[in-house]
């Protein structure tokens, strides 16, 4: 039996590929990785401690694992220690393939948060694992925010200006993480992976406008801007300065993907992100 385990299973991707993995192979032969194993005991699968911090804890967990699946962890600043850890332990215990949560276009992206998983994605490289990249973009779920934000504002603001973003689900991209940790053929591959219909933000308004029978614009800013209104709703400095450089990305193009190549892993469309409009505004 080919044993199975993700990292991060306690989050909100990790725990979604674990419901995937479910439907896709025996539940024994699945292993959630998490720091925390108080947060795990719903999974159904095997628990193991592993903390990106604790090399002994990696060591510990990754022992019979075959295939791995690395969730980027969400310390930003501190990624490149932390995953260097897992790929060791994955190497020393014998993992045979190792998958690995990065951003749209690695290699060349704009965007600041790309300089973690394009040095991720070299240390995978050089391993000599047997390695799949699976270069997720934006979530849809991002955007929920804005949704609601622009509800009580009455406008959306953001500095994306007329970049085309084409998000997905993160249900989208579980699937696609289980489909390639059970399955063979992604040896070697590098998967962008991005949601079918690409949305800009005024376009983005202009639906939840349409749905709300509201005039809710969008208002684009300056990046320092930006970052000052993301500061004043209570987000930290850095956090409110990496999402207003990420949107000047957006607004290069940095979060476009027209190949489609999620939803031919999937079999299915990705999420329409009208429909995830909707379930925003049904929610509130
Ligand atoms: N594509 C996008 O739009 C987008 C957006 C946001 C983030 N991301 C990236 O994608 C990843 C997964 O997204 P998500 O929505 O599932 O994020 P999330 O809900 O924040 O999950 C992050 C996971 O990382 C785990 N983690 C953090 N530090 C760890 C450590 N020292 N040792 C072991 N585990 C650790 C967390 O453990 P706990 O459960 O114990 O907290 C959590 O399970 C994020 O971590 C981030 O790198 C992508």
């Amino acid at each position: 039996m080919t044993i199975i385990a993700v990292t991060g299973a306690t989050g909100q991707l990790g725990r979604l590929v674990i419901e995937q993995l479910k439907t896709r192979a025996p539940a024994e032969s699945l292993v959630a990785l998490v720091r925390d194993p108080a947060k795990a005991a719903d999974l159904g699968v095997e628990v193991r401690a592993a903390d990106y911090d604790e090399p002994a804890t990696l060591a510990a967990a990754l022992a019979g694992v075959d295939v791995l699946l690395l969730i980027s962890s969400d310390a930003i600043g501190q990624r490149v220690a932390q995953h260097r850890n897992v790929i060791e332990a994955a190497k020393a215990t014998g993992v045979k393939r190792i998958a690995y949560t990065s951003i749209l276009r690695a290699d060349d992206t704009p965007i600041g948060l790309g300089v973690e998983h394009r040095a991720t994605e070299a240390m995978i490289r050089e391993s000599g694992l047997a390695y799949t990249l699976l270069r997720n973009g934006w979530y849809l779920e991002n955007y929920a925010g804005a949704i609601v934000g622009a509800l009580h504002a009455g406008a959306f603001v953001g500095s994306a200006d007329q970049g085309r973003i084409s998000a997905a689900a993160r249900a989208d991209y579980a699937d696609a993480a289980a489909i390639v940790l059970t399955s063979d053929g992604h040896e070697g591959q590098t998967y962008e992976l991005a949601g079918d219909e690409a949305f800009t933000m005024a376009e983005l308004a202009a639906e939840t406008s349409r749905q709300t029978g509201r005039d809710l614009p969008y208002n684009n800013l300056p990046e320092d801007a930006y970052a000052e209104v993301l500061k004043s709703i209570g987000l930290p400095p850095p956090v409110a300065a990496m999402l207003a450089q990420s949107d000047v990305g957006a607004a290069q193009g940095a979060l476009f993907n027209a190949d489609r190549r999620l939803s031919r892993l999937i079999g299915r469309p990705t999420t329409p992100w009208a429909a995830f409009v909707a379930g925003v505004l049904e929610s509130q």
